[in-house]
C-alpha cells in the first residue's frame, strides 16, 4: 500500500504514497468524527513518547481507536527504561512483542530511526528533535488540500522558527513534489538550516529566503507559522529576544492575505493573536481535526502495506 515498512521521515515517501494517504483520510474521514469501524479489531498501538505532546499523541492514539484497535503506552523519559540506560534498539525489540505498531516521540534527532532498527514491526516517527516530524506534515498537506484541490500552483508563505522547527523541515520535502513557490520567512538567528535550502536546490523548488513578514505575505495562498522552540535554545536570552519576532493578528491577515489560509502546527504561543480563530482563514484548529483521518490512514497503510 505504501512503498515505505516505517514512517521515519518524509525522504522515504513519494508523491503516490502522498496521495494515498488522501485517499485513506477522505475514506476515514466521517468515523475520524467521532465514529469507529473495526479495520484494526485486536491490533495493539504503542505509544511512547518521551518527550512532551498533547494533539500528536491523543490525534495517534484515537486514530488506532476509532479504527477498534487498542492502544498501550509510556509517556515521559522517567517511566521508561531509557531512565535505566536500556537501548533504543532494545526497548523497540521488546516493544515489537506487544505491540503492532509503535508511535514514538523523542527528543534527539535520528532516535527514532535508530530504534526502528530493532522493531520488528512498524514505526512512525511523532518527531525526533529538531529533525522530523512526518505526520504532521501529511496532515498539513491533506488540510491545504481540502482547501484548494489541488498542491500545484499554490504560493506557500513557511514564518518563525525555521531552524529548529521539525513540522516544516518535514513539510517543505512534501511540498516539493508539486509546482510550489515557497517563501521562507524567518529572522537571520532562525533560518532553515543549509542542508534544507541545499536540499531544496537540488530538486530546483521555487524558493525564497527573507525576514520581512508583511511585505513577503502578501497574496500568499497559505501562511503557515510556527511557534520559536524554546525547548532547543541553549541560550534562554536568546529565547526571549527572538520568541515575538512575528505576530500575525487578523487585521493583517485580512489586509495583505484575505483569501488565503492561516497554519499552525500548535501549540501556539503569542504568534497568532486570538483575534484570528473565528476568521475563516484559519486553519490550525482544522489542522487538528484533519490530522486523526490522516493517521488513521497512515497506521491502516502501514499494518496492510
Ligand atoms: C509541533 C511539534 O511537536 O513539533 N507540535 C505538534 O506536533 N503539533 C510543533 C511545536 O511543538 O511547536
Amino acid at each position: 500500500m505504501f512503498s515505505f515498512k516505517h514512517l521515519l521521515s518524509p525522504d522515504q515517501v513519494t508523491k503516490a504514497d502522498v496521495e494515498k494517504v488522501f485517499e485513506l483520510a477522505d475514506r476515514f474521514a466521517e468515523t475520524a468524527d467521532h465514529g469507529s469501524n473495526k479495520e484494526l479489531d485486536g491490533k495493539v498501538l504503542g505509544a511512547l513518547f518521551f518527550e512532551p505532546s498533547t494533539r500528536t499523541r491523543l490525534s495517534t492514539e484515537t486514530a488506532m481507536l476509532r479504527q477498534g484497535g487498542s492502544v498501550i503506552n509510556v509517556i515521559g523519559m522517567e517511566s521508561s527504561s531509557l531512565k535505566k540506560g536500556e537501548s533504543l534498539q532494545d526497548t523497540a525489540r521488546m516493544v515489537s512483542n506487544f505491540a503492532d505498531i509503535i508511535a514514538m516521540r523523542h527528543p534527539d534527532v535520528g532516535s527514532v530511526e535508530e530504534f526502528a532498527k530493532g522493531s520488528l514491526v512498524p514505526v512512525i516517527n511523532c518527531g525526533d528533535g529538531a529533525g522530523d516530524h512526518p505526520t504532521q506534515a501529511l496532515l498539513d498537506m491533506y488540510t491545504i488540500y481540502k482547501k484548494y484541490g489541488r498542491l500545484d500552483g499554490l504560493k506557500i508563505a513557511l514564518v518563525g522558527d525555521l531552524k529548529f522547527g521539525r513540522t516544516v523541515h518535514s513539510l517543505i520535502k512534501l511540498l516539493a513534489f508539486y509546482q510550489v513557490e515557497l517563501i521562507l520567512i524567518s529572522p537571520e538567528a532562525l533560518k532553515m538550516p543549509e542542508k534544507y535550502e541545499e536540499w531544496l536546490k537540488e530538486k530546483g523548488v521555487n524558493y525564497k529566503v527573507v525576514s520581512d513578514l508583511e511585505a513577503n505575505l502578501q497574496d500568499v495562498d497559505v501562511g503557515y507559522i510556527t511557534r520559536v522552540q524554546q525547548e532547543r535554545f541553549d541560550d534562554q536570552a536568546e529565547y526571549m529576544r527572538l520568541k515575538d519576532s512575528y505576530i500575525i493578528n487578523r487585521a493583517l491577515m485580512e489586509r495583505v492575505a484575505p483569501n488565503s489560509m492561516l497554519m499552525h502546527p500548535l501549540p501556539r504561543l503569542d504568534e497568532i493573536a486570538v483575534d484570528c480563530d473565528d476568521w475563516e482563514g484559519a486553519y490550525y484548529f482544522k489542522q487538528v481535526k484533519n490530522g486523526v483521518a490522516v493517521r488513521m490512514a497512515i497506521i491502516f497503510g502501514l499494518l496492510n502495506s
